[in-house]
């Protein structure tokens, strides 16, 4: 709590608002008094003026472009560390010693089975089903099979659903794929680590083993890390409000994969690739541009702007580096690499993009990435989902465990009908 108060007057009433103070970052004006004070509501669709908690897992400065895990720069995170890493650090507040992070491990690779009845499941998918929603519905159907992690008030049960849905997430994930495929599913191997297990999982056939290349695991465990946490965003806000009710685990994770699938979050990297391919050639790049500023057409430049981020996404930063070392190591030369370039600099000159704010994203690059290691662009979002699992999971747990945790119920500004009486349907 800082020193200082807010003051609103209201109908000529005076009163003090405290003003609260987190580590860093901008202080917040705790409303919470307001409505019996003033019988007021405050305004804010989109939240983009509300915290809707407190929360130590996460920092953004968009201005800056800074992103904090626990306090460590992504950067450092992304080049140093590793994903099981920081899925440790995110959960327990601190990096794990030697011993910690190999039991972690351990851990986390002894549940990455899921239930064998989990695999009829996905034959009432239609096989042309989008993994999405492959994954929104088998993820949901966890609580059907593993009752006994979801008591949300037995802090050993809440622990054992989140080791199990950051450890089935990658199988379960790679079975979407397998499924939408026509082949079969591939069991988890043990002896592998986390990421080289799922793109094994993915990518191998039981006529031909898959090798991982380390250069492929390592790009791929970047973009597990980027992907990690990102504070409130509207999937971690969708997990949390459902976690409110006292919803089960496994059912948040699936509403939060439910709001990730739109093409303005989790599906514009799906969306960032379909757009480089259209636009195709270098020369085609003005025209876009020129649509992406006309008030007029829907178009917008998918993997550019942040409603947090006015300045370079630090995660977009390490993804153009990934992007450039993996398609070298594979020896690709797709010109959608050179198309996202040159739009990147084009509009990051352009008076528009400058005057807006609007810096390549997080998914500018990770599609061209992606496509390059194999995957189709429908699996694109499934992959973020398989990471910010562990975001997900972490403040879920974090909210469950505050004990000022409150269920989440928003006000409206009521704009329909005031109060009239029915009329019998002969009567209209
Ligand atoms: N291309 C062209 N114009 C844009 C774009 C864009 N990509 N993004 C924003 N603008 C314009 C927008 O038209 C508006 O103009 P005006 O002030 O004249 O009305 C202004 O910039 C502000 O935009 P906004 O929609 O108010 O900004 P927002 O903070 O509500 O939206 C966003 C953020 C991410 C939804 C938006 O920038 C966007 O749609 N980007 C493309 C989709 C995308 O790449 N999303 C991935 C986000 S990163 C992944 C994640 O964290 O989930």
């Amino acid at each position: 709590m800082s020193d200082s108060n807010a003051s609103l007057t209201v109908g000529g009433a005076t009163k003090d608002y405290a003003v609260m103070d987190g580590t860093v970052g901008p202080q917040v004006i705790d409303v919470r008094k307001l409505y019996a004070n003033t019988g007021m509501f405050t305004y804010d669709p989109g939240f983009t003026s509300t915290a809707s908690c407190d929360s130590g897992l996460t920092y953004i400065d968009g201005d800056a472009g800074v992103l904090l895990h626990r306090g460590y720069p992504i950067g450092q995170l992304a080049e140093q560390s590793s994903f099981m890493e920081v899925c440790y650090l995110l959960l327990n507040g601190e990096l794990p010693s030697k011993g910690e992070l190999d039991k972690f491990i351990t851990t986390i690779t002894r549940h990455t089975m899921v239930h064998e009845q989990l695999t009829t499941f996905y034959r009432g998918f239609r096989r042309d089903a989008h993994p999405m929603a492959i994954m929104c519905g088998v993820v949901g159907a966890l609580s059907a099979f593993y009752h006994d992690s979801t008591d949300i008030n037995d802090p050993a049960q809440r622990t054992i659903a989140s080791h199990r849905l950051i450890a089935k997430m990658p199988t379960i994930a790679a079975m979407a794929y397998k499924y939408s495929a026509g082949q079969p599913f591939v069991y988890p191997r043990n002896d592998l680590s986390y990421t080289a297990n799922f793109l094994r999982m993915t990518f191998s056939v039981p006529a031909e083993e898959y090798e991982p290349d380390p250069v492929i695991v390592d790009a791929m465990d970047k973009i597990f890390i980027l992907h990690a946490d990102h504070e409130q965003n509207a999937s971690t806000s969708t997990v949390r409000l459902a976690g409110s009710s006292g919803a089960n685990p496994f059912a948040c994770i699936a509403a939060g994969i439910a709001c990730l699938w739109g093409p303005a979050h989790g599906g514009a990297n799906e969306a960032a690739l379909n757009m480089l391919r259209e636009i195709g050639t270098v020369d085609k790049i003005p025209e876009y541009i020129a649509r992406a500023k006309n008030k007029d057409d829907p178009f917008r430049l998918m993997g550019f702007g942040h409603r947090v981020y006015k300045n370079y996404d630090p995660r977009a930063t390490v993804m153009q580096k990934t992007a450039k070392d993996v398609l070298e190591k594979l020896g690709v030369n797709d010109p959608v690499f050179d198309v996202a370039k040159e739009l990147e600099q084009i509009a990051l000159n352009d008076p528009y993009f400058i005057e807006k704010k609007l810096y390549p994203n997080v998914d500018f690059y990770s599609g061209v990435i992606l496509s390059a290691i194999g995957f189709p662009t429908e699996m694109f979002t499934v992959l973020f989902a398989l990471a910010r699992t562990v975001g997900w999971v972490a403040q879920w747990n974090e909210m469950i465990s505050d004990p000022a945790q409150k269920i989440g119920r928003p006000r409206q500004l009521y704009t329909g009908p005031t109060e009239r009486d029915y009329v019998p349907v002969d009567k209209r």
